[in-house]
């Protein structure tokens, strides 16, 4: 079996900041949203992982991942117009060969790993395992709606009006290489874009047999500005114990925080949970819960809550900042002198002031 991981896609909707980066590799708790993917995918002993790019950000994603062997994978690259889920399927054909797969979107976490699926799609030689999650707004998502016996009867993406489920797709699927044959068979939706959903549409009506499972655990998908400081406020609750190796002086540390080393903690109040990366200085500030600092940033005389606050950034005399996402070696500071705003801002980035 391999791994297929999706980390191609416009990501316009994270736009200034998929402008220099791929969304894969937006941090949270300080860690490419990537690399959890691809933790998941090695636990379950899949040695061949293909990675799909973007033309613009697919180097960034080769830089990170290399030769995979971080995960003890052998990683392969495959550059891809963004046109829809299907068709980077269809263009990994060659690296898929006659096998079975996991796909992944590498933009997606879960709290669940993916062992118990593959054992499952293996055990009763499936064709299709697709994982679902009750969500509130169907009318948001690819809703599939199930039998008696789990499996998948109808798909329908983002139903104007109730289809009797709140199933959604999440982006974990597995699949043998059946699927092939059912994207040779559809033809892209009104948005141009071969769709995942009607090539497993496909091999329902050509009478494979597609399952579905229900996730047990959270899922989030980090495909706009909350749900990344989502998914980071997830990430830090779950898995940050307390481990501070950096200095402290005058300082009050309280709860799971990490501070790794080389970075100070100067006259200032840091409250967990919460992650701060190497080389990071922060001074008369006050860091709150659900915030992560990338390497080599520097706070002061600030007071910042619920951020992910990427590498080199430096943020000074700011009275409160909040819900904030920003980008590697921006520059935040007030200024002294009058009321008014002066901004430098990139092309779609979005300021509340
Ligand atoms: P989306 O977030 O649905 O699409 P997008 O990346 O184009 O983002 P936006 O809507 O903000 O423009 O894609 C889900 C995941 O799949 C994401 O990790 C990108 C990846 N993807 C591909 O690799 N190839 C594709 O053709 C598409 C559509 C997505």
């Amino acid at each position: 079996m391999k791994a297929l991981v999706l980390s191609g896609g416009k990501g316009t909707r994270l736009r200034p900041l998929t402008f220099t980066c791929a969304k894969q590799l937006i941090p949270v708790a300080n860690k490419p949203v990537l690399g959890y993917v691809l933790d998941q995918v090695a636990a379950t002993k899949i040695k061949k992982v293909g990675i799909i790019t973007a033309h613009e950000t697919g180097h960034f994603v080769e830089e990170y991942v290399a030769d995979g062997s971080a995960w003890n994978m052998e990683a392969s690259y495959i550059p891809q117009e963004p046109l829809g889920l299907a068709h980077a399927v269809k263009t990994a054909r060659k690296f898929l060969g006659q096998d079975s797969f996991v796909m992944c979107l590498g933009d997606n976490v879960t709290g669940q790993g993916l062992e118990s699926f593959v054992k499952r799609f293996k055990n009763e030689h499936l064709d299709a395992l697709i994982i679902l999650k009750e969500v509130d707004n169907p009318s948001a998502f690819g809703i599939a709606k199930l039998d008696d016996e789990g499996n998948i009867i109808r798909l329908v993406e983002k139903p104007k009006t109730s289809i009797g489920s709140k199933l959604a797709i999440i982006g974990t699927y597995l699949f043998s290489n059946k699927v092939h044959e059912a994207i040779e068979r559809i033809k892209p939706s009104w948005r141009g874009e071969l769709e995942i959903t009607d090539a497993i549409q496909e091999m329902i009506n050509m009478g494979f047999t597609v399952k579905a499972e229900i996730l047990r655990s959270w899922w989030l998908d980090t495909g706009k500005k909350d749900d990344i400081l989502s998914a980071n406020a997830k990430i830090l609750d779950e898995y940050i114990e307390a481990d501070v190796k950096g200095k402290v002086v005058n300082s009050t540390i309280d709860g799971r925080v990490q501070v790794a080393p080389d970075s100070q903690i100067i006259n200032s109040t840091v409250r967990g949970p919460c992650v701060i990366g190497k080389d990071v200085v922060v001074e008369n500030s006050f860091i709150g819960p659900y915030t992560s600092i990338g390497n080599g940033s520097r706070v002061c005389n600030s007071n910042i809550e619920y951020c992910v606050v990427q590498e080199c950034v430096t943020i000074t005399d700011i009275e409160r900042l909040e819900d904030s996402l920003i980008g590697k070696n921006a520059k935040v500071s007030r200024n002294q002198r009058c009321r008014t705003i002066k901004l430098h801002v990139g092309d779609y980035s979005e300021l509340q002031v």
